[in-house]
């Protein structure tokens, strides 16, 4: 086994280093309660491309992130991408292409919820999206929102293409506002491949962005270029944060072209720069190890840390490098040693390094063997196999507890009442607490319509929201309300992630 001669070339960064543009960042980023912590989920593109995305394959991978365990884990946004889904009709508005989608693209994202699962599409800034294929938003920006409001869709991924002449912050901006005016909370998603260097402005118009171009063509991943994009993306470290994040693309791991100790370093270096955990490879058709290394809880709880801090390099030498700056929520820190050589490496970590004084006692945490050692003073040496990482938590306890990781049994409740008479109705959304701190009762927002009332309770780590609906007053027709619900998270005091979901309601009959 090589022994590495680590030289430092990067010095900690402390977070107090941040500038006033990036100040401005922060105190200008969305709060509306979405994605407080990195989106976790499924897009199509770079295994399928855009044959065959209809509706029978998102159905078969919604289904597949729910038997797999990724649903359990906290996966949810889940949707087509550039999967020529709508086209503009000869009134200008957005009509499913109904060959591809026949139960409609309303009809596929209630499938989604139904699942407890979040519904996402895609559109293009531009005139036509990439391909040509399908309408772009520009001149309709009011107009599309609206409909993905009305398809009650949650996340929408915007491209860059065909853009010729525009302003993109001023077209990005216009999105959001149309998205405010169409009344629905929506993920915005910008996908500009780092152009107009969106990380110094789009926390007040979007979630997220990406910062480089493709990872991979369709069908196959390159390993090269994951890692070229990681480490462009790692340079943004101090412009992400909760709610606003920066985006290396969509997980190439599970796709041909990769060896396991590469599924397991890719996924590992998406967990520590909070990177958005958005799967790319075929759900339904996976080995037993790339299930394991997609629902790793204890990586995941790296990535989906409340604080939402990236981390970053912080020494480097030759091909090995190490990763810190991620202090997590309950005072403990992510450490991850990068091996990019074709041979294996001993690493020493010394607690100098990731700013912690050398006398401590501390236990350390492998993240990818489940086990916990010391304590160590000093620092810890560590082996880490060619092409491989070692995932560390480091704490001053024995204990590593996870962080809140919610999970919903549904996103939407339907009812029901079959004539006009006063009647009561009930339904209930369960949300799970997959991490190991107790949650306070979520917080309902109160402007509910009057005939909705919603009440909580709690069972261990369950929570069940309960809607009662009265009927009483209420004439034939459909209704419709959106519910948000906040928690907090137990160190800040900030709320994670709000919850939204859709309750809807059917008045029929004459009497
Ligand atoms: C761009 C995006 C990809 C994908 C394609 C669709 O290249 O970066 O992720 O959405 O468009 O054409």
């Amino acid at each position: 086994m090589t022994i590495i001669a680590l030289v430092w070339l990067i010095a900690v960064c402390g977070f107090s280093t941040t500038s006033a543009e990036e100040s401005s960042l922060k105190a200008h980023s969305l709060d509306d309660g979405l994605v407080r912590t990195p989106p976790m989920g499924w897009y199509p593109w770079n295994q399928f491309g855009q044959e065959p995305q209809n509706e029978q394959l998102i159905k078969e991978i919604a289904d597949a992130l729910v038997n797999s365990g990724m649903h359990d884990v906290g996966y949810s946004f889940v949707g087509p991408d550039e999967g020529i889904c709508f086209s503009r009709d000869s009134n200008n508005e957005l009509v499913t292409n109904q060959k591809r989608y026949p139960s409609g693209l309303r009809g596929i994202g209630d499938y989604i919820h139904k699942k407890g699962l979040k519904y996402a599409l895609y559109t293009d800034a531009g005139t036509l999206t990439c391909s040509n294929a399908m309408p772009g938003t520009k001149g309709y920006e009011f107009e599309d929102m609206k409909q993905f409001a009305k398809w009650r869709c949650d996340y929408v991924k915007i491209d860059w293409c065909n853009t010729d002449g525009q302003d993109i912050i001023k077209t990005y901006t216009k999105l959001h506002d149309a998205q405010h005016a169409a009344g629905r909370p929506i993920v915005h998603s910008l996908c500009s491949w780092g152009e107009g260097e969106p990380w110094k402005w789009a926390a007040s118009v979007g979630h997220l962005w990406r910062t480089t171009g493709d990872i991979c063509g369709p069908g196959r991943a390159d390993w090269e270029l994951a890692v070229t994009i990681a480490f462009e993306n790692e340079k943004l470290y101090k412009w992400a944060g909760p709610g606003y994040w920066n985006d290396p693309d969509m997980l190439v791991v599970g796709m041909d072209g990769l060896s396991e100790s590469q599924n397991r370093s890719l996924f590992s270096l998406w967990c520590m720069m909070a990177s958005p955990l958005i799967a790319g490879n075929d759900l339904r058709n996976m080995s037993a190890s790339t299930i394991q290394i997609l629902t790793n809880i204890e990586a995941i709880g790296v990535n989906q840390d409340p604080l939402g801090i990236q981390g970053h390099i912080v020494r480097s030498a030759g091909n090995v490098s190490i990763w810190a700056g991620k202090p997590l929520y309950d005072g403990s820190q992510a450490v991850l040693v990068f091996n990019q050589q074709s041979s294996p490496a001993d690493v020493r970590i010394e607690w100098s390094d990731i700013g912690i004084d050398k006398k401590d006692a501390l236990y350390v945490r492998n993240l990818w063997t489940h086990k916990t050692s010391g304590p160590h003073t000093d620092g810890i040496s560590v082996p880490v196999n060619a092409n491989d990482v070692v995932m560390l938590r480091i704490s001053k306890t024995n204990k590593f507890p996870l962080p809140p990781i919610i999970v919903a049994d549904s996103y939407l409740v339907s009812l029901r009442a079959t004539d006009t008479t006063a009647q009561s109705l009930s339904a209930t959304i369960t949300i799970s607490n997959k991490g190991s701190d107790d949650l306070p009762l979520w917080k309902v927002h109160k402007e509910l319509p009057g005939w909705l009332t919603v009440t909580v309770s709690k069972n261990g780590n369950k929570q069940t929201l309960t809607n009662t609906i009265s009927t009483s007053g209420l004439k034939k027709g459909l209704y419709h309300a959106i519910v948000r619900a906040d928690n907090t998270e137990p160190v800040s005091g900030k709320p994670i992630s709000a919850v939204y979901y859709d309750v809807e309601l059917e008045v029929s009959g004459t009497k």
